[in-house]
């Protein structure tokens, strides 16, 4: 019988929550904390995580679960080991951001919002990552991209293949 009651968030977690509640007296300050804290151990923002940081620090469910829709950089269900999100906002689109999408998409063998089958890549469109001066760009996990093209895109899947 599956134990309704267990935990997903570790120790480890629960004692950076311990430490937000601290530093932060008023309880909605911890917000985007928190959820760093619940995406930098899974990965992405699960429900049932979100529902125990929110229990722990004390805000609502409804509060922390609004927060974690508004913020793209966070994704809500699992995905690769390398989060690939292309900018589609005006400057990289004029850039050919559209045709690098589709490059990247037949090159993985995946749609947008999909990850390949060996888990390393998902990839996504988002709105204006705020390099606008480097477009076309894209963001891997925490880095960014910028200036991209055809081979460029090449290069950097092949290191992170070679990475991984
Ligand atoms: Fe792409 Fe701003 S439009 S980073």
């Amino acid at each position: 019988m599956e134990d309704s009651k267990k935990k997903i968030l570790t120790k480890e977690s629960y004692d950076r929550l311990e430490a937000l509640k601290d530093e932060f007296p008023e309880r909605k300050s911890v917000t985007l904390m928190a959820l760093h804290v619940i995406y930098d151990q899974m990965g992405y923002l699960d429900e049932k995580a979100i529902e125990e940081a929110a229990d722990y620090v004390g805000v609502s469910r409804v509060f922390l679960e609004e927060a974690a829709t508004f913020y793209t950089m966070f994704p809500l269900k699992p995905v690769g080991k390398y989060l690939i999100q292309v900018c589609q906002n005006i400057c990289c689109t004029l850039m050919g951001a559209e045709e690098l999408t589709a490059y990247l998409s037949e090159k993985l063998g995946i749609k947008l919002g999909e990850t390949t089958e060996d888990k390393m890549f998902t990839l996504v469109v988002v709105e204006c990552l705020g390099a606008c001066g480097g477009a076309p760009m894209m963001q891997i996990n925490d880095k960014y991209y910028e200036y991209l093209t055809r081979e460029k895109v090449d290069k950097i899947l092949a290191d992170l293949r070679a990475q991984a």
